[in-house]
C-alpha cells in the first residue's frame, strides 16, 4: 500500500513536471516541453538527421531582451520522432575571452549544421555580430565538431565572399556539394555561395538572386529536381508577409512564387500578411515519407526572448509553388495522404 502510494506520487510529480508527457503531434506557437519538463530552448532551428535521430540546433536565448544577444551559445536537442526531443545541452558554447569573435554579448544567429561524409566532421555556420557593434559586422560564423552533439570549436568569422552577410541557411545538395544562403549588401540581395569541399569556407563561386528585394530568413528544399525556398521581408523581430521561389538550378533563376500561407493563427489572429506572427527559419525533409517536408518559422518575443515560440507546419506542394496552411494541431499522418496537396485540419 505504502509503495504504491509513494510510486503514485512519483508518477503525478513526474506528470506536473512535464517528464513523462509524450507528444504525438505538433502544436503550432504553442509551448514545446523538453524531456525535463522545459520549453526548448532553440530559436532559428537548424536541422540534421543523422544515423537514424534528429537533431535540432538552435539559438539559446534567456530571459528578457538581454535575450536578443548570446549569453550561452547553441542548443541542440536529438528525437527519433520530431514530436519528443531530449535536451543534449550546449553545442557551442560562448566564450570567456574577451578578444574572442564569439564573446558572451556577441549575437549568434541562425545555426546551422551539415555533415561533411568526406571529412567526417559537423560543421556549423551561424550569423554573427560582434559584441558591441549591434548589427555592423554582417559576418559568418563557423565551429566543427568530431560528434553530432558537439562540443563544435569555433574556428573563425569573416565576410563570406568578402560581402556582408546577415541571415543565412545551408544546404546540401544530392551531389554533396553545400550552399550558402546570405542576406548580403546590407539586406538588400540574397546570396548564394557555394562552399569548398570541406564545408568550411566559400569556394569563390557565388551568385545575387532577389535583387534589392530585401529577402531574409532563407530557407530551402529539394523535391523532384526543383528547388523551393521561403523567406520573408526585413522587419526585425516583427513578422512581415512570407515570400516563396522555385528554381530548377541553385543558382537560378529563382521565379517567385508568392505568399505560401494560407489561414489564421488563433491565438494571435495574424494570418498569411504576417505569416502567423512568425518567420521562416527551415525546412525540413521527413525521413521514410517521400516528398514530406515541414516548414519551420519562429515566432519572436523580443520582449522576452526565452518565450519566443516555434511554428512547424506541413509543406505542400501546389500547381503554382508552395503552400504553407495553419494547422492548430497536427501529425506525421499528414503525408499518408496519396494527395499531399490536399490540405486536413485536425
Ligand atoms: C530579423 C532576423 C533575425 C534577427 C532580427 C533582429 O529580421 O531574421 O534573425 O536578426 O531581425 O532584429
Amino acid at each position: 500500500m505504502k509503495i504504491a502510494h509513494i510510486v503514485l506520487s512519483i508518477f503525478a510529480l513526474s506528470v506536473s513536471n512535464g517528464l513523462c508527457e509524450t507528444r504525438s503531434a505538433f502544436e503550432p506557437g504553442k509551448i514545446w516541453l523538453d524531456n525535463n519538463g522545459v520549453h526548448i530552448n532553440a530559436h532559428s532551428a537548424g536541422l540534421l538527421f543523422h544515423e537514424g535521430t534528429y537533431y535540432w540546433f538552435g539559438e539559446h536565448k534567456i530571459e528578457g531582451d538581454a535575450g536578443n544577444v548570446a549569453h550561452v551559445g547553441v542548443h541542440v536537442y536529438a528525437s527519433k520522432d520530431l514530436y519528443n526531443w531530449s535536451d543534449e545541452g550546449i553545442a557551442l558554447k560562448v566564450s570567456d575571452a574577451p578578444n574572442s569573435d564569439i564573446v558572451k554579448g556577441c549575437i549568434i544567429e541562425r545555426p546551422k549544421v551539415i555533415y561533411n561524409a568526406k571529412t567526417k566532421k559537423f560543421v556549423m555556420w551561424f550569423h554573427l555580430e560582434l559584441k558591441g557593434k549591434r548589427y555592423a559586422a554582417a559576418r559568418s560564423g563557423v565551429a566543427v565538431a568530431d560528434k553530432v552533439t558537439g562540443p563544435y570549436t569555433f574556428t573563425n568569422s569573416f565576410r563570406p565572399d568578402n560581402t556582408m552577410a546577415r541571415d543565412q541557411t545551408l544546404f546540401v545538395d544530392d551531389d554533396n556539394k553545400a550552399y550558402h544562403l546570405y542576406a548580403s549588401e546590407d539586406n538588400k540581395t540574397l546570396h548564394i555561395s557555394l562552399l569548398s569541399d570541406d564545408y568550411l569556407q566559400p569556394s569563390g563561386k557565388n551568385v545575387r538572386v532577389f535583387e534589392n528585394r530585401m529577402m531574409e530568413a532563407p530557407s530551402i528544399c529539394k523535391r523532384k529536381g526543383k528547388y523551393y525556398f521561403i523567406g520573408s521581408g526585413c522587419t526585425g523581430w516583427a513578422p512581415n508577409a512570407a515570400r516563396s521561389a522555385v528554381a530548377d538550378n541553385m543558382f537560378g533563376p529563382w521565379v517567385e512564387t508568392g505568399n505560401p500561407c494560407v489561414g489564421i493563427n488563433p491565438e494571435n489572429k495574424m494570418g498569411p500578411e504576417k505569416t502567423f506572427g512568425g518567420q521562416s527559419t527551415y525546412i525540413l525533409p521527413v525521413q521514410g515519407k517521400p516528398d514530406a517536408f515541414i516548414a519551420l518559422f519562429d515566432l519572436w518575443r523580443p520582449k522576452n526572448a526565452i518565450d519566443g515560440r516555434y511554428i512547424w507546419l506541413p509543406l505542400q506542394f501546389t500547381e503554382t509553388g508552395l503552400k504553407v496552411e495553419w494547422m492548430d494541431k497536427w501529425d506525421l499522418s499528414f503525408f499518408d495522404c496519396p494527395t499531399q496537396n490536399v490540405s486536413k485540419v485536425r
